[in-house]
């Protein structure tokens, strides 16, 4: 299969990113990063997500980033919804764009949203529904597609069919999460052959890869060559899950440009601009990039 020509990506910081940090971060200090986010040309991002303050404190400010937001209007700016109370309160923010999220694993699905798998799919095609008939998009997410912090391996054809369970239930792309960061090209090429062989689009999907064993970017190439041509990333490298210990951030969206620049593909974005961001948020957070392609750029330049 040919790679895509064009890719997007959703850029997942402000949320995957920050909801994992110790260091308080304040809501204008949020914005600004979104801002400097959306000037470097991305048109997807993740502000925050609709979830228990008790359960994660850092996201408990997202209403307030939302409703800071200079928005413009090329942009979708995505929150993360667990339930009816979270879609409630996104809904009375305005935000025109959800994600739902559901794991493959019961474990991780009981510690991550406290139901089990069966009952989080039922609950998020009741939200779709709703937030269809409402004119909010919604997107899907389905953790540990490639292995669980507590059960180990999964199997893809379960993957699959709750993939197909998520588009069914009227998700217009569901992001395929590496939660722990444990999949290899190998484990990523055999889901997405999974996938295909049950007739999913691959441009109905996202590869959503944590960076924890360093494989990250060639599971995203992987997916690319499958035709998968949303990648999630995130500026810096921030990210993890409160729920999956241990587990480190996202692939550093600055490296991701890079890889697409030089496989010669579209995506829209700046990347000297995308650092600006990067940098900009490694000061608030007092630490070094995550990115080895800012690093080394940054290497030049000084
Ligand atoms: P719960 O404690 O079982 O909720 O949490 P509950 O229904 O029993 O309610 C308890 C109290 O919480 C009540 O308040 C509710 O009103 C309140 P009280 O009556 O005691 O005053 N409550 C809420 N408050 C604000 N917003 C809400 C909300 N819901 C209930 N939405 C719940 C259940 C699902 C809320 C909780 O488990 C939760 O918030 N989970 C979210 C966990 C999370 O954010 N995880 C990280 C994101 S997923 C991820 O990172 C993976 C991803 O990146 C992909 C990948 O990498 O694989 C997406
Ligand atoms: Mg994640």
């Amino acid at each position: 299969m040919t790679i895509p020509s064009r890719v997007k990506i959703v850029e997942v910081g402000p949320r995957d990113g920050l909801q994992n940090e110790s260091n308080p971060v304040s809501v204008d200090e949020k914005i600004k990063l979104i801002e400097l986010l959306c000037a470097s040309g991305l048109s997807t991002i993740e502000t925050g997500s609709f979830v228990s303050p008790r359960h994660v404190p850092q996201m408990a400010d997202s209403a307030a980033v939302y409703a800071g937001l200079q928005k413009d209007n090329g942009v979708n700016y995505q929150v993360l919804v667990p339930n009816q109370r979270g879609y409630a309160d996104a809904q009375a923010a305005g935000v025109s764009e959800i994600a739902v999220f559901a794991a493959v694993t019961e474990t991780f699905s009981q510690k991550n949203i406290g139901c089990s798998v069966s009952e989080s799919i039922k609950r998020f095609t009741d939200i779709t529904a709703t937030a269809l008939q409402q004119g909010i998009k919604v997107r899907g997410y389905l953790s540990c597609v490639l292995g669980c912090p507590y059960e180990g391996e999964v199997n893809p054809a379960v993957v699959t069919a709750l993939t197909q369970q998520l588009l069914n239930a009227g998700c217009y792309e569901v992001s395929l999460g590496d939660t722990i960061g444990i999949g290899t090209a190998g484990s990523t090429n055999a889901l997405l052959q999974c996938m295909q062989q049950s007739s999913i689009n691959p441009e109905q999907l996202a590869m959503h890869c944590h960076d924890t064993y360093g494989q990250a970017l060639s599971n995203v190439l992987v997916a690319l060559q499958h035709g998968v041509n949303t990648i999630d990333a995130s500026v810096s490298g921030l990210g993890g899950c409160p729920f999956a210990p241990g587990a480190s951030g996202n692939v550093a969206t600055e490296d991701v440009i890079y890889m697409l620049n030089g496989l010669g593909i579209e995506h829209g974005v700046d990347l000297a601009k995308l650092m600006t961001a990067g940098n900009y948020i490694s000061g608030v957070l007092k630490r070094d990039t995550q990115s080895s392609v800012a690093r080394a750029i940054a290497r030049k330049l000084t």
